[in-house]
């Protein structure tokens, strides 16, 4: 690991939010004194009744129990729209860029929001939705997927996202389980020059679901689908019906702002629950913070809003600081690999926000695609959902950023709602490859995996777990606390266990070595392998299966599949295909295993126990360190496996 330190210069220092001394004093006091601390940061946001009582948490494990801002009251649209009207009401809120480079991207004013949310906001309510209700969307990155997560805010209704390459399986199961009244989509999402038949996935998804909610079609590229009467509606054929203003809902600050629906070890996705005060808070301060955003900047991340970092840091935190947020519709290598870079160049980006796994990507494209474009705007340069091998990190910063743009390495998670940990730019020297130091209020300890005991040495290695709460931490599981608990509140007693392994240096600094559970980090997307495994499962032809992650040179990690076919079926390679087009299908293309192989018995312990670690070495080529094999049920199995490993 680099072991060179890159300092933050003096003349960005000068004008960041905060420089070093700053972070040391404003740390200090947030984890010495959170009552004042965060009940100051509450001003950043307009209450209809300002909270008296800023923090109420516990992590003990028979009583784990989340509430930030209890007593206060407000509407997050409100904060995103309404109270900037006055003073930037013709300021660009969104800047749209779609995917065709020819197309003519669109610059949505504050007062355009307004417009469109509220008329948004009322077509929702001429469908029956109000507080409390759970609204899908299942949306390309178009204005109108902002303006649904802003209008179900405004009435008080709970938003859940459904990435638009999830499949139609995977929606229904979320509408589902969150028991939706109404799903927003569009007719088809235009990405990388193609379509995806959204509305068609979702008529699909409704034939699946056991509920029926309605169902809200954007416009969005006028191919030709059908509506079903009474059941589908357009979105500009309502907005011609209902009113132009919509008066914002009072929401307690612990009310359900979204739930977002991610992989664990186990079982079904989670619903994780973000609730209103707390999480604006925190995405609004980490947005100003991490990426030391001034007024007039213009932010793009390039997440899409399927995901938790579409919600922090496109929508958000930028609009509750009235930010100009960047949305682009398309992908990095379409029309070439160049279009990243086009739209920095074109937009004049400060901050660019991306994940490793796209940078390798481009990385290996070569610089020539980056040198055609001036990037001399970029101010601040940021990473998140893996960890960022140096040598990205600096292709990053040499190619990208000129040797003067700070990298801000982000580690968080679809449950902290922001950033925990990370380097400010004008305040912390950055080390690539890892995301350095604790943001305001977060208090990271490192456990003994065996023991959980305490690591009190300065360098030290295991499990990372946070000590107290954050105002953006998720508060529950939705329909599912003991679940919130069990995962999280129950293998380390009294703390908040992330999942990650870590390791800290001697300077202090945090160093990400990955998940220790059964969750993989694909592009870095979430994947449970017990999802892939029961997708395969479902399979005619499979009796058996184990999926297990493997290092991968762009995505961080692949997929890598154990499958034992059903007696007399025939190991081939259509079959091996069929089995991918499956996945897809049951759940989305980012769950496509990347390489199966066909295993006539899987490593189990003779009470049946699937070895996974054997299989994780396996896939990982390292047959050296396999272990004592011979307490397996069957230990030749391990044999016929290694020598058949797959090769990509
Ligand atoms: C991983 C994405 C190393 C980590 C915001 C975490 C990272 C999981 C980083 C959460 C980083 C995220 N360095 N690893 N900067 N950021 N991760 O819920 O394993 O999609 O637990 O949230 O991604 O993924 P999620």
């Amino acid at each position: 690991m680099s072991r060179e330190l890159f300092q933050p210069s003096p003349g960005l220092a000068a004008k960041a939010h905060a420089d070093a001394a700053t972070y040391q004093q404003m740390y200090d006091r947030s984890v010495n004194d959170p009552e004042g601390f965060w009940g100051d940061q509450a001003d950043r946001l307009d209450w209809i009744k300002a909270p008296t009582r800023i923090k109420n948490t516990s992590f003990a494990y028979d009583n784990v129990s989340i509430k930030w801002y209890e007593d206060g009251e407000l509407n997050v649209s409100a904060n995103c729209i309404d109270r900037h009207l006055e003073t930037r009401g013709d300021q660009t809120a969104i800047i749209w860029e779609p995917d065709d480079p020819d197309a003519e991207a669109q610059h949505i004013t504050y007062r355009d929001l307004h417009a469109n949310v509220c008329k948004f906001a009322n077509v929702l309510k001429e469908m029956g939705v109000g507080k409390g209700d759970r609204v899908v969307l299942y949306m390309p990155m178009i204005p109108q997927a902002a303006y649904a997560m802003l209008a179900c805010a405004r009435v008080g209704a709970i938003h859940s996202v459904v990435f638009a390459g999830f499949s139609a399986d995977a929606l229904a199961a979320r509408i589902d389980a969150c028991g939706a009244a109404v799903v927003v989509t569009a007719d088809e999402a235009p990405r990388g020059g193609r379509n995806t038949p959204l509305k068609v996935n979702a008529d699909v998804a409704f034939g699946k679901c056991k509920s029926s909610p309605k169902m809200l079609v954007v416009r969005r590229t006028g191919g030709d689908i059908p509506m079903v009467d009474g059941r589908d509606f357009w979105l500009h054929e309502m907005e011609a019906r209902v009113a132009d203003d919509c008066v914002p809902e009072a929401m307690n600050a612990e009310d359900p702002l979204f739930i977002l629906y991610t992989s664990g070890s186990t079982g079904a996705p989670k619903g994780v629950v973000h609730t209103s005060g707390g999480y604006l808070v925190y995405a609004s301060m980490t947005h100003q913070y991490v990426f030391d955003y001034h007024d007039g900047d213009i932010f793009w991340c390039t997440a899409d809003v399927g995901w938790v970092t579409g919600h922090s840091y496109i929508v958000y935190g930028p609009l509750a600081n009235g930010a100009t947020t960047l949305m682009f519709e398309g992908v990095p290598t379409y029309p070439d690999a160049g279009r990243f870079w086009a739209v920095c160049a074109k937009h004049k980006v400060n901050q660019f926000y991306t994940a490793p796994t796209a940078i390798r990507a481009l990385m290996g494209q070569g610089k020539e695609w980056v040198e055609k474009h001036d990037l001399s705007s970029l101010r601040i340069l940021g990473t998140v959902g893996e960890p960022i091998n140096p040598e990205a990190w600096n292709w990053y910063n040499d190619v990208v950023g000129h040797g003067r743009c700070p990298i801000v390495d982000t580690w968080w998670q679809t449950e902290t709602g922001g950033h925990l940990l990370t380097p400010l730019p004008g305040a912390t020297a950055t080390k690539p490859g890892s995301a350095t130091k604790p943001f305001f209020g977060v208090q990271p300890v490192i456990l003994d995996a065996q023991t959980a005991e305490e690591q009190t040495e300065t360098a030290a290695e295991g499990v990372l777990c946070l000590k107290d709460s954050w105002p953006g931490q998720m508060r529950t599981c939705w329909g599912d606390h003991d679940r919130f608990v069990q995962a999280y509140f129950t293998d380390y007693k009294g703390y908040y266990f992330s999942g990650d392994g870590c390791r800290r240096d001697a300077d202090g600094y945090y160093w990400i070595t990955g998940r220790v559970d059964d969750v993989i980090n694909v592009s870095g997307h979430r994947m449970g392998t017990a999802e892939v495994e029961s997708a395969l499962v479902a399979h005619p032809k499979v009796s058996e299966s184990a999926v297990v992650g493997y290092p991968h040179p762009v995505k961080g990690q692949g997929i890598y599949a154990y499958v034992t076919l059903m007696a007399g079926e025939d190991p081939t390679d259509e079959l091996r295909k069929e089995l991918e087009v499956w996945v897809r299908k049951e759940i989305g293309p980012i769950a496509k295993p990347d390489l199966i192989q066909w295993a006539p018995g899987l490593p189990k312990t003779r009470s049946g126990k699937i070895m996974r670690r054997i299989l994780r070495k396996i896939a990982e080529n390292d047959f050296d360190s396999l272990g004592d094999t011979s307490t397996l049920a069957e230990p030749a199995v391990v044999d016929d496996l290694v020598e058949n490993r797959m090769k990509e």
